[in-house]
């Protein structure tokens, strides 16, 4: 027999709880190359994700895998140590699991984090942009199928899908800490091909900044449980068409230049 998704999220609260992870304030998913602020954590619980019943193993180079529960700037931080993307075969039920599992642990925020394609031509590699929408591009929705009217509603509305007061802090910090910080509006597509130069054409027409292959799905859920979102994007290069080839190699130099200003924007803005 197959369990239902509250018997999951009981089972797997329970798995984490067992090994002392005690009430979660905010929830943190680390994006590629951007998982180092999980070592910053003070007494660390770490937990790899092959032990956690229900969840499956993560496949892409530079994501660790685990969870890390502890103090970051005085709050109760549970950290994703890379995340589960739709483009290794997983369902959109599997990709958001863990932010249910956040929320079943207590988490009433979520900072959410990626290694994304620059799409506006304003942009430079290198550059942190806060998220302050998003469009699913992904061609479908992790809520499709029965609705937990436990979790939320069936037809959630998604008029503030990032938290403005949020923003509008780190906005301020990136300012006090001299970090530059973009922002703008997230499209998310499924992956794993990089998009082409018609399809980057298409995206900037329909006002994206940023494309990348996470994130929105996991902020959908989210926003199904009423949670607050603040999302931060590194641009890691820019999409096709803008500059020569891309590979996942650069996108992982950029991100090892900017971690410094990433993770000190994160964790002040965590502070305030
Ligand atoms: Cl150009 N596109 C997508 N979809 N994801 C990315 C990217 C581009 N660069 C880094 N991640």
């Amino acid at each position: 027999m197959t369990k239902t998704l509250s018997e999951q999220l009981k089972e797997t609260a329970t798995y984490i709880q067992s090994k002392g992870v005690k009430e979660v304030e905010f929830g943190l998913i680390l994006g590629s190359g951007l998982g180092e602020l999980g070592d910053e954590i003070d007494n660390p619980i770490v937990i790899p994700y092959e032990d956690i019943p229900n969840f499956p193993v993560s496949t892409v180079v530079g994501h660790a895998g685990q969870l890390v529960y502890g103090d970051l700037s005085g709050k109760k931080v549970l950290a994703m140590q890379g995340r589960f993307h739709f483009y290794e075969g997983n369902t959109m039920q599997v990709v958001t699991f863990p932010v249910r599992v956040m929320k079943a642990l207590g988490a009433h925020s979520m900072i959410v984090t990626n290694a994304a394609g620059g799409v506006n031509t304003s942009f430079t590699p290198g550059n942190l942009m806060l998220i302050t929408d998003q469009i699913n591009f992904t061609g479908t929705n992790p809520l499709i199928g029965e609705n937990d009217e436990n979790l939320g509603p069936r037809f959630p509305d998604m008029s503030e899908p990032y938290d403005k007061e949020y923003g509008k802090i780190t906005r301020r910090i990136a300012d006090q800490l001299k970090i530059t910080l973009q922002q703008g509006v997230y499209m998310g597509y499924t992956g794993p091909t990089y998009e082409t130069p018609a399809e980057i054409r298409m995206s900037r027409a329909m006002g994206a900044d940023a494309v990348g292959m996470s994130t929105v799905p996991e902020v959908i859920v989210a926003r199904h449980m009423g949670m607050r979102v603040l999302g931060i994007t590194c641009v890691t290069n820019l999409a096709a068409g803008m500059q020569a080839n891309l590979n996942h190699a650069e996108v992982v130099e950029t991100t090892e230049r900017v971690k410094a200003d990433f993770k000190s924007l994160i964790k002040e803005t965590l502070k305030n």
